[in-house]
């Protein structure tokens, strides 16, 4: 248990964030050098000022109403996803820093019990949202035109999140003791508490970050750039 744990979230991790960096620094350089199309590719109704386009940048990017009209049932569990996605990612600030004005707000019970509902929703709302679009792509019209990467990144997704809801719904280690392990590797000094190592949630840990590597390594080269791309891709269309 110590050196899979040792090896998927301690140097894994390290590979994972590394490869991720210097794969979108790559990515970010060659938008930024790819020549300008000299044609226009807006799309009718254009706003008239700058300000306009900004804003409809923002409005297409995080809500994308012309996804909403093609496939109303589809872009419901796409918004519920990112929805969740980014309640969880904000979750899983507290194993960087406490948000302690909340904790002093809520009580540390009222913290844990907060955490408790909302990590287990998203993860349980991500979770339907993943499973939705697996069964999208294996029944029905989009089987043919789904190709193994579309799989693969579903299936690496819902490992991440099914183990993440392990550890969130069976595992009984404290925020404190995860902390303790991530903020060692944010300060090069990596340690893995044995509460972690010796509890029932070692091996989903261990898994958890597995996949989130290969997640992470994968991205840069993936089609999960369009959480990035989409703000440009989205500007262009109102030019
Ligand atoms: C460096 C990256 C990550 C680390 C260190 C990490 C670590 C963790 C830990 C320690 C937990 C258990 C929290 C607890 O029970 O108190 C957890 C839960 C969870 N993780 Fe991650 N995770 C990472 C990335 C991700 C990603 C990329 C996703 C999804 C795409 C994800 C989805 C989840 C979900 C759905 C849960 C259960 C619900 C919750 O507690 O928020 N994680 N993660």
């Amino acid at each position: 248990m110590e050196t899979y744990l040792y090896l998927t979230s301690v140097v894994g991790v390290y590979i994972g964030i590394g490869v991720f960096v210097v794969g979108m620094a790559w990515r970010i350089y060659q938008w930024s050098t790819t020549p300008k199309s000299p044609v226009r590719l807006g799309l009718f109704p254009k706003p008239a000022t700058s300000t306009g386009r900004g804003l409809k940048m923002l409005k297409d990017t995080f809500v994308a109403p012309h996804s909403a009209r093609i496939e109303p049932v589809m872009w419901g569990f796409a918004f519920a996803f990112h929805v969740a996605a980014l309640a969880a990612l904000i979750g899983h600030g507290r194993l960087v820093v406490e948000y302690t004005p909340l904790v002093r707000l809520l009580g540390g019970d009222g913290m844990s019990t907060f955490a408790a509902w909302s990590g287990g929703t998203a993860g349980i709302v991500m979770t339907v949202a993943v499973l939705f679009w697996i069964a999208r792509r294996t029944y029905g019209p989009f089987k043919q035109l789904s190709v193994p990467e579309d799989y693969f990144l579903l299936f690496l997704l819902l490992g991440i999140i099914v183990m993440g809801n392990h550890m969130r719904f069976l595992g009984h280690v404290p925020v404190e003791t995860y902390r303790e392990w991530f903020q060692s590797l944010l300060v090069f000094r990596p340690v893995m508490p044995a509460e972690i190592a010796n509890s029932n949630v070692g091996w989903s840990l261990g898994t958890h970050m597995l996949f989130v590597n290969v997640f992470l390594v994968y991205f840069p080269f993936s089609k999960l750039v369009h959480t990035i791309g989409a703000f440009s891709a989205n500007l262009v269309r109102s030019e």
